[in-house]
């Protein structure tokens, strides 16, 4: 079959406006140049978001709203149409039809996923109408070309609106399409009946992915967003750098693990033909990609880094598996009746563990109904069986062939995993990945020390084309980048400074909420005057841990509400609480045996441990067996009839589980644990205090912890156990991003092969990267926007090897008596400096 087609996909954002589709138009233009005896099919995605307001307008019909959406879609499409000079009389019979099944659903109230797909397929014939009269080009109906096969069982959503297609080059299929470009649909297909039917998530990568294997395509290329796959996703290792080349069964492995570029449910097509596929940034159409193609060679290593977050481990402790035949397919079985999808497994003589997916939504209750089963399962008549469901977990993959003939070499990144806990580890027996399970706070820096250890020393190697660049717009400014001349201005450095319009934004941002009650500052992160005082303003409450801080938030903030928590406090610490008037939370009961006159009668909060702790790093998780924080669950017996004995009414409950938690699930698993403890108290508990431990980006551009996430997950949980007030005591995230340290650079020095940037302070100011191998951004405020020159570690003035700011960081040719800038300082950095050395800590200032 003569070998002539090439096939190109292009996304959303790359048809949406008249720029884009002019884009389109030259890079069709420099194919024909490239490859003048080509045809060419285009691939392209309905305009941006139009396929969300579709997958709502059934939904809308129902109610008798659709009218409403389908305004808006025609809206959007005609403000397109006129901006392409085009006539949108072209999208009427497509309009019509969408009128004419939303009319029908409200009428006879049914909805069906077949009706869904008729729908939803709308988007791509409206954007590819518009595209192909624009450019002038041949329109193909898609439903012509793909066929959807029939799967046994297949539900009717899973037949309508994730449909798999059969990809066996068609010969006739050439002969079809005359044109030179031809124009067609993504994420389409026709069932054996004649019905549309959805190809599902990623579909359009999907659809050109098997048009190319059905044409025989010389060549596909996915034009998207980002130059291609690098070695590690660039949003959490910014020093990514592009792949040029991977192999089929290495992208698939990248794909499926974690790699968002392309989905994987595209590669075995292209695999299957040996047709190599192209990615492309359509931002910068010359750049060049990574190219997907057969392995050049069979040389083993680590070509990328992947990770997968919202993952779910389950795992099951029996005797009872131990030489039964058929125990994993009953427990696989009982996965499969609760429609889960397990990714990863491990086992052992009385041990399965497995993952799951946390990219399919969850069945309400399901975790729980497969707990049951599972526990079940796993009973004998000696032994009961322990199953534990882990959430919140992150996968972190190394991919390459051959990974196994590598282990030898992988031995100083598994160092790293040294401190990490490690819920589970695969290799898998593809020789392609190594997986292990981490908790998510540890995912990104385990992937940054990693990429550093794996392909630093790469820089001259072809396999690796540039390091990822932040597109210029994508660059959010921060406030100290803003303020940078009154920064420069500023004497009597080593100084902290912090940014009142930060700190109000912080504060504002927590207190929209609507799930939050109450909020409390936990003054520990950073317990400045100023800072306090302004909070104070805003009608922020204090949580407090000491009688000193309790009485700075007394001073400072008169009439402001105060949270006492104090850990292994003495009695006269307990009665400082009780002297300022503060709401005093026990996490002992060992109290109250011993000073049981100074609680009696009184109304208290109890501090629970949840069982599982969690945060950045393991100094700062405070919950699970190991920690010296809170009360068993296995006490609360114990500890009614103390407090009922000596009248004491629970009024609250409290849990704090960590610190630098960035998914929301633990808050809302910690309401859950208190409000189940809390119905053993016979009514009178009614604050549930969540602790704190709101998370923020170590790194520039990260997003830390979703507030709108946490208040969609605790406003879920107040639908579902009504009755309590939700209290929340962040306190790095109201001074994180709100503070930086300023200090001048004292020498730079060179020794063997390795710059050392010396500045006048270090872990005295801050102690974060000694203590837990924190990362902060640092930058030369001096020099800021001058290129990178150097690669260098910052350290300070202190004697201890620890006193290290920054690893391996790159900054401009720097020099004595720059101004270095190290960000994201405003929590737990004065509060945790010291006068070792017998050198001042930095001073702090807040600018208005
Ligand atoms: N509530 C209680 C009971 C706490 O123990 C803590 C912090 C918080 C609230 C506030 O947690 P936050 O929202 O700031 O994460 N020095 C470590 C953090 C230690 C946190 C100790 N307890 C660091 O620099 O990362």
């Amino acid at each position: 079959m003569p070998n002539n087609w090439i096939v190109l996909k292009f996304g959303g954002t790359s048809v949406s406006t008249r720029a884009a589709w002019e884009n389109i138009r030259g890079i069709l233009e420099m194919r024909a140049q490239e490859f003048p005896e080509c045809q060419v099919l285009v691939v392209c995605s309905a305009v941006s978001k139009v396929s969300d307001q579709l997958d709502g307008l059934l939904e809308a019909a129902m109610q008798e709203r659709h009218q409403e959406v389908l305004d808006r879609l025609r809206e959007r499409h005609q403000q397109l149409a006129d901006e392409l000079g085009v006539d949108i009389g072209l999208l009427d019979e497509e309009f019509r039809e969408l009128e004419r099944v939303a009319t029908g659903v409200a009428l006879t109230q049914e909805w069906t996923p077949r009706l869904q797909a008729r729908v939803m397929s709308r988007g791509e014939f409206l954007s590819t109408r518009l595209g192909a009269a624009f450019l002038g080009v041949a329109w193909q109906d898609v439903r012509e070309l793909l066929d959807s096969e029939d799967e046994p069982h297949a539900t009717p959503a899973r037949h309508y609106l994730s449909a798999r297609c059969g990809y066996a080059c068609d010969e006739t299929l050439p002969g079809k399409l005359s044109a030179r470009v031809v124009l067609t649909q993504g994420f389409v297909a026709r069932d054996p009946k004649g019905d549309t039917v959805l190809l599902g998530r990623g579909g359009s990568d999907t659809s050109a992915a098997y048009l190319a294997a059905r044409i025989g395509a010389r060549r596909l290329e996915i034009w998207t967003d980002v130059r291609g796959m690098y070695t590690a996703d660039p949003r959490h290792v910014p020093n990514a750098r592009l792949l040029r080349r991977l192999d089929y069964s290495e992208a698939q492995e990248l794909a499926s693990t974690g790699a968002k570029v392309l989905h994987p449910r595209c590669l075995p097509p292209v695999a299957r033909y040996g047709i190599p596929l192209h990615i492309f940034n359509t931002g910068e159409p010359r750049a060049e990609g990574t190219v997907i193609a057969s392995a050049a060679t069979d040389e083993g290593r680590v070509k990328a880094l992947s990770t997968k977050s919202r993952v779910t481990l389950v795992s099951l402790e029996s005797q009872k598996m131990w030489q039964q035949v058929g125990f994993l397919a009953d427990l696989f079985g009982c996965f499969r009746e609760h429609g889960l999808s397990i990714d990863l497994v491990a086992t052992s003589e009385t041990n399965v563990t497995v993952s799951l997916d946390g990219s399919e939504p969850l069945e309400p209750g399901a975790l729980e109904r497969l707990e049951a089963d599972l526990t079940r399962l796993g009973q004998d008549e000696d032994n009961r069986a322990s199953v534990r469901i882990t959430s919140g977990c992150s996968s972190v993959s190394l991919i390459g062939n051959r990974i196994r003939s590598l282990l030898h070499r992988l031995g100083p990144a598994l160092e790293l995993f040294e401190e990490e806990q490690i819920h589970l580890m695969t290799q898998a027996s593809s020789d392609l990945n190594l997986t292990v399970v981490v908790d998510s706070e540890q995912a990104p820096r385990l992937m940054s020390s990693l990429h550093a250890l794996l392909f630093s020393g790469a820089e001259d190697d072809p396999l690796f084309g540039p390091a990822w660049k932040k597109p210029a717009e994508k660059h959010v400014e921060t406030w100290w980048e803003r303020r940078r001349g009154d920064l420069l201005k500023l004497g009597g450095l080593p100084l902290y400074v912090y940014d009142k319009p930060t700190l109000a934004d912080n504060v504002a941002r927590l207190q929209k909420m609507t799930a939050i009650k109450r909020l409390y500052y936990a003054i520990k992160a950073n317990p400045n005057e100023d800072i306090l005082r302004f909070f104070g303003s805003q009608g922020v409450g204090f949580e407090c841990v000491s009688p000193g801080e309790l009485h700075r938030a007394r001073e400072l903030a008169h009439s402001a509400n105060l949270l006492y928590t104090p850990n292994f406090a003495s009695r006269d610490d307990y009665e400082a609480g009780f002297q300022v008037g503060a709401q005093v939370t026990l996490d002992s009961l060992e109290p109250l045996e011993l000073w049981p006159d100074l609680f009696r009668g009184r109304e208290l909060f109890l501090r629970l441990d949840p069982g599982q702790g969690k945060g950045h790093h393991k100094h700062v998780r405070t919950a699970g067996p190991q920690s010296k924080f809170g009360i068993a669950p296995a006490q609360l017996e114990q500890a009614r009839t103390m407090l009922d004995e000596l009248g004491i009414k629970v009024t609250g409950l409290h849990s704090h589980r960590g610190s630098g938690i960035l998914e929301p699930e633990p808050w809302s698993d910690t309401a859950l644990f208190l409000a189940d403890c809390a119905e053993r108290f016979g009514g009178t508990v009614r604050v549930l205090d969540l602790g704190g431990g709101l998370g923020v980006g170590e790194r520039l551009g990260d997003e830390g912890l979703s507030l709108l996430a946490l208040d969609e997950v605790l406003t879920r949980f107040s639908s579902a156990r009504p009755g309590y007030e939700l209290w929340l005591e962040p306190g790095r995230f109201l001074v994180a991003t709100a503070g930086v340290l300023l200090t001048r650079v004292n020498q730079v020095k060179q020794k063997s092969g390795k710059t050392f940037v010396g500045v006048e302070t270090g872990m005295n100011s801050l102690i974060r990267p000694a203590l837990y191998g924190a990362h902060h951004e640092i930058v030369n405020l001096t020099r800021l926007g001058e290129p990178n020159a150097i690669l260098a570690d910052v350290v300070g003035p202190i004697c201890e090897s620890a006193d290290v700011l920054g690893h391996d960081r790159r900054l401009p040719a720097t020099q004595s008596g720059d101004v270095l800038l190290i960000a994201t300082a405003g929590a737990y950095g004065r509060a945790m400096s010291s006068h070792y050395n017998l050198r001042e800590p930095a001073a702090e200032t807040l600018l208005d």
